[in-house]
């Protein structure tokens, strides 16, 4: 199966252009295009076909309220972390978790560890790859969203019974990430942690080894020879 050259740079520029966003438009977002959102996260890749995977779609803005205010506790009670770094801390503290309330849809993704029984194929050797699983799933539903012209931020920082609280999520399911999609005027052409001096995007040549770690690839070598 090949792709042609089009689709090839199709699929390279959803990757580079993706971008975690954190304003949106209230606009909503047509059905059929919510469909095709989450048709692509329930085709990512999973260990054994486990398919760990529930979208929780949360569109009323009482939920979304509740889920921001989770957030925001959260937030403030992470900042502790960096009281001796006054610049830093500021900087934590005005992460704006707003896009929960603007967005016209979050989707809470979760993990369902029991899901296939006790003997998934591929997943007794690491009980964590139902969580990479979820993981493949968030990123499909990314990309597919960039592709849709749509933007998405992935909130994590919260208390999981929050989570589970406000949504009434079972105690054995886990609450992985909140997913505010919508339409923004304010898509970032870089990451916003770049942007605004957090941190910077590593050189891949001091990620990448040969043979073994810590090993730098010769310069000009073929790494397939
Ligand atoms: C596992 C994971 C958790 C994340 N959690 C948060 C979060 O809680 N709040 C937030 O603002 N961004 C969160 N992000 C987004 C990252 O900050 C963002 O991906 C990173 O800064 C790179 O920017 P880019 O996605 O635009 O390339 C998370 C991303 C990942 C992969």
């Amino acid at each position: 199966m090949f792709f042609s050259e089009e689709e090839k740079n199709a699929v390279y520029k959803a990757i580079y252009t993706r971008r975690d966003v954190r304003t949106f438009r209230p606009d909503p977002i047509a059905d059929d295009v919510v469909i095709r959102l989450l048709e692509a996260a329930h085709h990512a890749p999973s260990v054994g076909f486990m398919q760990p995977w529930n979208f929780v779609l949360v569109t009323t803005d009482e939920l979304k309220a509740k889920l921001a205010w989770a957030a925001d506790k959260e937030r403030r009670a992470l900042a502790i972390h960096y009281e001796n770094d006054p610049s830093r801390q500021d900087h934590f503290l005005g992460l704006k978790i707003e896009g929960l309330k603007q967005a016209p849809l979050t989707i809470c993704i979760t993990c369902d560890p029991t899901r296939g029984g006790s003997h998934v194929l591929g997943r007794n050797s690491i009980p964590e790859t139902d969580m990479m699983s979820v993981a493949c799933a968030i990123q499909n539903l990314w990309l597919a969203s960039c592709a849709e012209g749509l933007a998405m931020g992935w909130v994590s920082f919260y208390k999981r019974n929050d989570v589970r609280d406000i949504l009434e999520i079972p105690p054995h399911i886990d609450p992985v990430a909140l997913l505010s999609i919508g339409y923004t005027d304010q898509y970032p052409s870089a990451p916003i942690l770049e942007t605004s001096g957090w941190a910077k995007r590593r050189s891949l040549e001091g990620l990448v080894f040969q043979e073994k770690w810590g090993v730098q690839p010769k310069e000009g070598s073929d790494p397939n020879s």
